[in-house]
């Protein structure tokens, strides 16, 4: 599973950093390293939606505090 994080300006200000860093620990506790494939993206032109997450070319807007639900709905989910 392919994982895009938006790196752009507008999605850093909403705490892309902090999304892609929980979504790493979220991913390494619970062993998925080989099946999700985190990756950085650049601007989508989706800015207003950020911070932009594609699933598999999805798009999900997330926020730092969303992060953790996020990432058991849309890719815990999905894997299972
Ligand atoms: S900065 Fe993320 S979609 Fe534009």
């Amino acid at each position: 599973m392919r994982v895009s994080i938006c790196i752009g300006s507008a999605c850093h200000l909403k705490g892309s950093r902090e999304v892609i860093q929980k979504l790493q620990k979220l991913v390494a506790e619970n062993g998925l390293e080989d099946k999700v494939d985190l990756n950085g993206d650049f601007c989508s032109g989706n800015c207003k939606m950020g911070v932009c997450v594609t699933v598999d070319g999805v798009l999900h807007s997330v926020s730092p505090e969303t992060a953790e639900e996020f990432f058991k709905k849309e890719i815990m989910g999905r894997l299972s």
